[in-house]
């Protein structure tokens, strides 16, 4: 798996599909999906064309997708599966994850509320069984490698010593205010990819972006705080994802080169601690609203 890939959780189609073709032109060559993200056609369209304008082959490209909260049950795993497929215009996936390890009723509303606006959760199935489903899929052949998103140490441990086919990728927010040192040291110690996101810290202000150690380390360096930013995940021992819109960023975004040992130690000494995304506790995705201070 490429240690740098390119997250597609762009809500606008079009830019969904120009950011992709971008993204192609610019290196990357692993690709992060989601059911949830309702845009798989888009990046399929848009991978399918970008392979061909590149003459880039199928196995030159990393493609990922995740099984959606509403999916767990393990008779609607591999639909769900199949149906990713058919939108990314794939006959394989190179990984398939799942996105949470909160199950919602299943059916087709991604996002199932009772009246009082509160998700309505299944407890007719528990995530081992999702992943013995899940294990079924690489038995099947067109599905090469399986992991978890937005799982805790603990739940991952569950499902590691239980798993026929353990699992290859944990997927994360990861970042110097939320570096999952511990999560990462497990993922070492047993052949597992810790991969994060939200590396930027999702772009929200302040945060990561803005920091003085990372600026400084920037300014230092002749790279931008993102570059700065990604080259400390990669050089950490994690795989990461990014996103961006314009071509100008998403350039800049694969550009990295290797930080000093200083510069990785100034880093990890940073003190913040912040989580920006509530996901991993709820399954419900979404970037926590920043508090306006005015407003309290
Ligand atoms: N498993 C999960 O639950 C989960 C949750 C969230 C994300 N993900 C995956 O991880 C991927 C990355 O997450 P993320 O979008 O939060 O990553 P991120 O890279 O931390 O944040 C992206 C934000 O940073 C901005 N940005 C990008 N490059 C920049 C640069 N060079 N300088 C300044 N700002 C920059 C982007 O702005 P513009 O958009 O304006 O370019 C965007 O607003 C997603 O696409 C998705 O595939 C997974």
């Amino acid at each position: 798996m490429p240690m740098l890939g390119f997250g597609t959780l762009i809500p606008d189609a079009t830019e969904t599909m120009n950011a992709v073709r971008y993204a192609l032109e610019a290196g990357f060559r692993h690709f992060d999906c989601a059911e949830r993200y309702r845009n798989e056609n888009e990046v399929g369209e848009a991978l399918q064309a970008g392979l061909t304008a590149g003459g880039i082959s199928r196995e030159d490209i990393f493609v990922t997708t995740k099984l959606w909260n509403t999916n767990h049950r393990p008779e609607r795993v591999e639909p769900a599966f199949e149906g990713s497929l058919k939108k990314l215009r794939l006959n394989y996936l190179d990984l398939y994850l799942i996105h949470t390890p909160f199950a919602f009723q299943p059916g087709d509303e991604q996002d199932p509320r009772d009246q009082n606006g509160n998700v309505i959760y299944d407890s007719g199935v528990n995530l081992p069984d999702t992943w013995k489903a899940m294990e079924r899929l690489v038995d099947g052949g067109k599905c090469r490698a399986i992991g978890l998103a937005d799982v805790t140490l603990d739940k991952l441990m569950h499902i590691y010593e239980s798993a026929r086919i353990k699992p290859a990728v944990v997927q994360v927010e990861a970042h110097p205010y939320l570096p999952e040192t511990e999560l990462l040291e497990f993922c070492k110690n047993n052949g597992i990819t810790l991969l994060a996101f939200a590396p930027l810290g999702h772009g929200i202000k302040p945060g990561p972006l803005e920091d003085p150690v990372v600026l400084a380390i920037a300014a230092r360096v002749g790279k931008t705080p993102a570059q700065v930013l990604l080259a400390w995940a990669i050089q950490r021992g994690t795989a990461v994802l990014t996103t961006a819109r314009t071509a100008a960023r998403v350039r800049e975004n694969f550009d990295i080169s290797p930080l000093s040992d200083d510069a990785m130690d100034e880093i990890n000494r940073i003190q913040t601690r912040q989580r920006f995304n509530n996901v991993v506790n709820t399954g419900i995705p979404g970037f926590i609203p920043r508090v306006d201070p005015g407003a309290l």
